[in-house]
């Protein structure tokens, strides 16, 4: 996305030199709308760490709009018993399409079609409708293919990393967040893309999976992480094979992960509470540590997550190795972990 198209950062409380900062021409800005009844959630979320950098260096553009602001009566109600009876409270339809079109997001059957057919809704000019986004006027072609309406609910299906990586080569994620029983299903089939989950529990509302997902796509920006490598060779990084080097020879002392979680990490001191760093990690001899850590990982994965273990990327010495850990595991009997 171009900086023409680029918006700047209009979440409140980020200090004031974070903000409007242009996004350099050759650069790509990625964007972010998250629809919520609670902005104020993501404020202190997106002044820490590596999103605050993103933010600050224009890969990323999060704007952050309150559902009320899309209400006409004097309670800005934005949900309603569900027909058919039951417990609880369902987010009305017409607020969300508001919200969307605001947005300038065309219900997805217009979306699909390449923005050839897809424009910007006249009715957004009409007075008292929602105005059309900043930068687009009625009749412009609505947003390309590359953006995607996401629901957050525990209906939907489950995020993961590769999902992350999908959503991070987009220019546009529009995150709904549910909240209450749920959201009138018509906006689903109308606008979303995609329901996503965040995990087999069930959250007072979408906010926090919206934070999840925003943070694990924009670590995978270009830059955002500062050394492009260490997206890689976390849990269910993509690499998979050995590297040797780094760019200037040094020999790393990684794996790509292939599909595993990753290796205990430790620092400094070197004894801890009585308890040694393991001395493979501190005789600098690269292979001995290379190999140590893909251990770990095997370790780690076959005790905390062995589902893992059928999609993985494993070399014939590591299903020697992980059938050596079963066996070990099975003579120190239950109850035993890595
Ligand atoms: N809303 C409520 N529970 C959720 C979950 N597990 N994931 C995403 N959104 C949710």
């Amino acid at each position: 996305m171009q900086l023409e198209n680029c918006y700047w950062l209009t979440l409140k409380h980020i200090p004031r030199r974070l903000m409007r900062k242009p996004v350099p021409l050759s650069s790509v800005c990625m964007r972010f709308d998250i629809v919520t009844i609670f902005p104020g959630f993501f404020t202190s979320f997106f002044e820490n760490g590596i999103l605050r950098r993103a933010l600050a260096e224009g890969l990323v553009t999060v704007d952050v709009h309150d559902l009320r602001a899309f209400t006409h009566d004097r309670h800005r109600t934005v949900d309603d018993r569900p027909f058919g009876g039951g417990e609880g409270m369902v987010l009305k339809p017409a607020p969300l399409a508001e919200a969307l079109a605001s947005l300038g997001i065309a219900p997805k059957a217009e979306r699909l079609c390449q923005g050839t057919t897809s424009v910007v809704p006249q009715e957004l000019q009409k007075e008292g409708g929602a105005s059309a986004p900043e930068g687009m006027l009625a009749g412009d072609p609505a947003p390309s293919p590359r953006d995607r309406v996401i629901l957050l609910s525990a209906q939907g299906r489950p995020f993961t990393q590769a999902m992350a990586r999908e959503l991070a080569a987009l220019d546009r994620v529009v995150l709904l967040c549910g909240r209450y029983e749920g959201v009138d299903e018509r906006i689903n089939e109308i606008y979303c893309d995609m329901e996503l989950s965040i995990g087999d529990y069930v959250l007072s509302g979408g906010e926090l999976a919206a934070a999840v997902v925003v943070d694990a796509v924009m670590r995978l920006l270009p830059g955002a992480l500062g050394n492009e490598a260490s997206s890689e060779f976390e849990s269910f990084g993509v690499a998979d094979a050995e590297i040797d080097t780094d760019v200037v020879g040094v020999p790393r002392s990684q794996y790509g992960a292939g599909g595993l979680l990753d290796y205990p990490h430790y620092t400094r001191p070197a004894e801890f509470a009585g308890l040694r760093v393991p001395e493979t990690l501190l005789n600098g001899d690269h292979h001995g540590i290379r190999l140590w850590r893909r251990e770990q990982q095997l370790r780690k994965t076959l005790a905390n997550r062995p589902d893992l273990l059928e999609h993985a990327a494993l070399s014939k010495e590591d299903r020697k190795l992980l059938d050596a850990i079963r066996l070990e595991t099975e003579k120190q009997g239950p109850g035993t972990r890595d």
